[in-house]
């Protein structure tokens, strides 16, 4: 079942210099139970998006629902206030009061949030079953200033369940926290929202987050949605040159697209490395002009010409060049190898015997190169 839908939401701001297009005819839908993420470089309307869905800010036009009702419409003219949307929200900066103990900063929503006044046990026991969601049992009169960072993250995040909303909103929570930190918060915040079974908006700009996270990611560019996929296809499917680009490393190849008429999505590309058999994310006309995308871990690199396959084509594409960079990550080796005028990176096997300087055969299934719109 849906339980939010955009419908051409967009969001003008009026600036000193003239207006600010933050948000574009956006339009998606999200499933109950989903952890949904907003992924794209600063500036491309994530937050903007996330503040219109909390009501926070009100779209110039469009329209959302949320639970079946509608919390915003243009065309109505109607907008259901912040506190009374079924909406958790959690940010980046953490938002807690500096002046306030634990206790005050979860029950906040309880007291100043919501129509009906709870009573005062009932609040203590949302308040302490929050704060055991997050680990922080036991840590009501904690002063709030004397939190660690990652204690405030989840005081955040205590206070955005209290209300067991039905949506839980994510603006990069864990942007702030140290990378080990975050890794174990990840796992955690993930954990977490499916136990309780609540769906899940969450933004950032960190590609490797969203892949982790999500149930399915929604790439964001300038202000518009460019592509809705799971992870998997939104890294190895990329619509687009950009979100090939943004996701991951990719080597790009410019080409012009030939159609193979046995194989619909199929076909060759000429590249300046020669001709490539080629897979493509969309419907492309002969002659046109593509990127071809190469991630670097799909390209096998051999030292010998023995080593390839006999007869290339159709499947697997297999091009020559010295090694001109080679660089020790520990779990991996990351060479660049100088095939004609292009440098291709390769992300291969640490144990591999390379060295600069040597001839090597790159070989890569059709599969893997993926052609995308210029
Ligand atoms: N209150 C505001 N007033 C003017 N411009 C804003 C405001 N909020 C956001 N913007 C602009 O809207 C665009 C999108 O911002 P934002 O949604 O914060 O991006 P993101 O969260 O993806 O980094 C940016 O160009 C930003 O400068
Ligand atoms: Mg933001």
């Amino acid at each position: 079942m849906i339980l939010l839908s955009l419908r051409l939401i967009n969001k003008t701001f009026i600036v000193e210099r003239g207006e600010v297009h933050a948000v574009c005819d956006v339009s998606l839908d999200i499933e109950e139970g989903e952890f949904f993420t907003l992924l794209g470089p600063s500036g491309c309307g994530k937050s903007t998006t996330l503040r219109c869905i909390a009501g926070l800010e009100t779209p110039t036009s469009g329209e959302i629902s949320l639970g079946g009702g509608l919390v915003y419409s243009s065309a109505r003219g109607s907008v259901v206030p912040v506190y009374q949307r079924d909406i958790g929200m959690v940010f980046q900066s953490y938002a807690i009061w500096p002046h306030m103990n634990v206790f005050e900063n979860v029950a906040y929503p309880l007291k100043y949030g919501s129509s009906n006044r709870m009573k005062k046990e009932e609040i203590r026991q949302r308040v302490s079953d929050s704060l055991s969601l997050v680990h922080l049992e036991g840590m009501e009169n904690r002063s709030a200033t004397l939190l660690s960072g990652g204690q405030q993250q989840r005081v955040a995040l205590a206070r955005a369940l209290v209300r067991n909303p039905k949506l839980l909103l994510l603006d990069e929570p864990l942007s702030n926290l140290d990378a080990k930190l975050r890794e174990e918060m990840r796992t955690e915040l993930c954990e977490l929202v499916h136990r309780l079974g609540i769906t899940a908006v969450y933004v950032t700009h960190d590609q490797l987050e969203a892949l982790v996270m999500s149930d399915r990611i929604a790439v964001m560019h300038e202000g518009r949605l460019v592509q809705i996929a799971n992870s998997h296809d939104i890294y190895n499917r990329p619509v687009n040159a950009f979100v090939a680009g943004f996701i991951g490393a990719t080597n790009f190849l410019d080409g012009r697209f030939k159609r193979d008429s046995n194989k619909g999505t199929c076909g060759v590309t000429e590249t300046p490395i020669g001709t490539l058999f080629c897979s493509a994310g969309a419907e492309f006309n002969d002659g046109q002009v593509v990127k071809i995308a190469l991630r670097p871990e799909t390209i096998q690199v051999e030292d010998s010409k023995d080593k390839v396959p006999s007869s290339p084509g159709k499947t697997m594409n297999v091009f020559e060049g010295d090694i001109e960079i080679l660089d020790f990550h520990g779990d991996s080796l990351v060479i660049r190898v100088r095939v004609g005028e292009e440098l291709i990176q390769v992300k291969t096997d640490p144990d591999q015997q390379l060295h600069v300087g040597q001839h090597v055969y790159l070989v890569v299934s059709q599969d893997h190169c993926q052609a995308v719109p210029f």
